[in-house]
């Protein structure tokens, strides 16, 4: 990061770094933006902005198929974001980190070439209650094309897994588990690291959708001992387009390619079998997005320039005014615990209203939120709600937002939605 933030700002954090975004300079129908909407994505510092205009102003070229300067210097750029996104995780070799376009990429590639080769018929695979889509239709899909049993751990009356519930299903017939660090949907965090040693007791692999963990707390794949982790860029203030596949080297050598073409092959003859490259790059074919992996790099700096107890303390003090506030708001529920292990997210209901009406209100007073089933609507149902509005934090998010929120909620009636289509859901 060019310019220092005072880490010991913590709930400060917020002021000090708004002016580097300037999306947050903005102003929409004559209001000012308060973005909450962090889960879905984050906004880009200049940084991060900067670093994409300089890629193509002076860098981009393509990758790992020039033998003259601007390419090899293209290159050099490239697997240097792949050291850094190894360093973020504090993976052990740059080899195990593989670039995608995102968590949902990541765990298709994952399904389509790990989950094939370890899961057959009469197999189960784990997943929890409260996966996002991307870390659940890869592996339903999956079981539906092995003749495999797809086997859900209920999510508890907290928000997230209990591990006793998820050692129960590990029985002999399991091969893979997936879940998620933090819900999407309520923030609340899933004890992965004993999880993982759980499984692994079992001889199970874990992949950990770290798509909502990786911007609010410093994530250590060999502390967790995670065989998988996947994370997305623009979750993390990184651009969209962009995201990461960390897999144990020795479980990522010798998969078969994910997708085959330009730059996963070592040479290819009509008449000979093909031969592949190693991975990362066997799993990387066609043109990466090199302005993305260059951007990604200057969001980690960013984010860790700010360091992680700044970020960390942000969070709580966000989470647990939020969490103070909101239920002090006639009507409105918190759902879940975000305060326990603070990750950014509070979703809540309104009694009476649909939660499409929440965010249309809302809107009108410049808030961004989303609302509905966060692509989770499996998990929804099990919390027997029609949706929640979730009100997720950035670093730059201030306590004054949130009374913003609060007020603005204040006002809220009953719109269309509620009146036409109170039982409709679609997001
Ligand atoms: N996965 C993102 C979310 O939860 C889009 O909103």
């Amino acid at each position: 990061m060019n310019r220092a933030v005072p880490v010991e700002a913590g709930p400060a954090v917020g002021r000090a770094v708004r002016d580097r975004f300037p999306i947050l300079e903005t102003r929409r129908g004559g209001l000012p933006l308060t973005y909450l909407d962090n889960a879905a994505t984050t906004q880009k510092p200049r940084e991060v902005v900067d670093a994409l205009v300089d890629y193509y102003s002076r860098a981009n070229s393509n990758v790992g198929r020039g033998y003259y300067s601007l390419s090899l210097a293209a290159t050099e750029l490239y697997e240097g974001a792949r050291d850094r996104v190894r360093r973020a995780l504090n993976a052990e070799h740059p080899d195990e980190v593989v670039f995608t376009q995102g968590t949902t990429a990541a765990t298709n590639l994952l399904a389509d070439t790990f989950g094939r080769r370890v899961v057959g018929e009469g197999d189960q695979v784990v997943v929890s209650g409260m996966e996002h889509n991307s870390n659940l239709l890869p592996w339903r899909r999956l079981c539906e094309q092995r003749g495999a049993e797809l086997v859900v751990v209920p999510v508890n009356g907290r928000g997230h897994v209990d591990e006793a519930d998820f050692r129960a299903a590990l029985g002999p017939r399991v091969r893979l588990a997936a879940v998620a660090h933090v819900s999407n949907v309520l923030g609340t965090v899933n004890p992965v690291r004993a999880m993982i040693a759980d499984a692994h007791r079992h001889g199970v692999p874990v992949v950990v959708d770290g798509a909502q963990a990786v911007p609010h707390r410093p994530v250590d794949v060999r502390e967790l001992d995670a065989d998988f982790y996947c994370f997305s860029g623009h979750k993390v203030y990184g651009p969209m387009g962009v995201g990461v596949l960390y897999g144990k080297r020795d479980l990522l050598a010798d998969l078969p390619p994910y997708q085959v073409g330009g730059g996963t092959v070592k040479g290819v003859a009509h008449d000979a079998p093909v031969r592949h490259v190693p991975v990362p790059a066997r799993m990387e074919a066609g043109t990466p997005d090199v302005a993305g992996a260059v951007g990604l790099v200057a969001a980690l700096d960013f984010l860790e320039g700010i360091g992680w107890d700044a970020v960390r303390r942000h969070d709580a003090e966000l989470v647990g005014h939020a969490v103070r506030a909101l239920g002090g708001v006639e009507g409105v529920r918190v759902v879940g615990d975000p305060a326990a292990d603070p990750s950014g997210i509070v979703s809540i209901v309104v009694d009476g209203v649909h939660p499409y009406d929440v965010g249309g209100h809302l809107d009108r007073h410049g808030i961004a939120v989303r609302s509905g089933v966060h692509c989770a609507s499996t998990f929804l149902d099990d919390l027997g709600l029609l949706g929640t509005v979730r009100v997720s934090f950035g670093v730059y998010n201030t306590v004054e937002e949130i009374d913003l929120l609060v007020r603005a909620l204040g006002t809220l009636r009953p719109g269309s939605w509620t009146a036409d289509h109170p039982t409709t859901r679609f997001l």
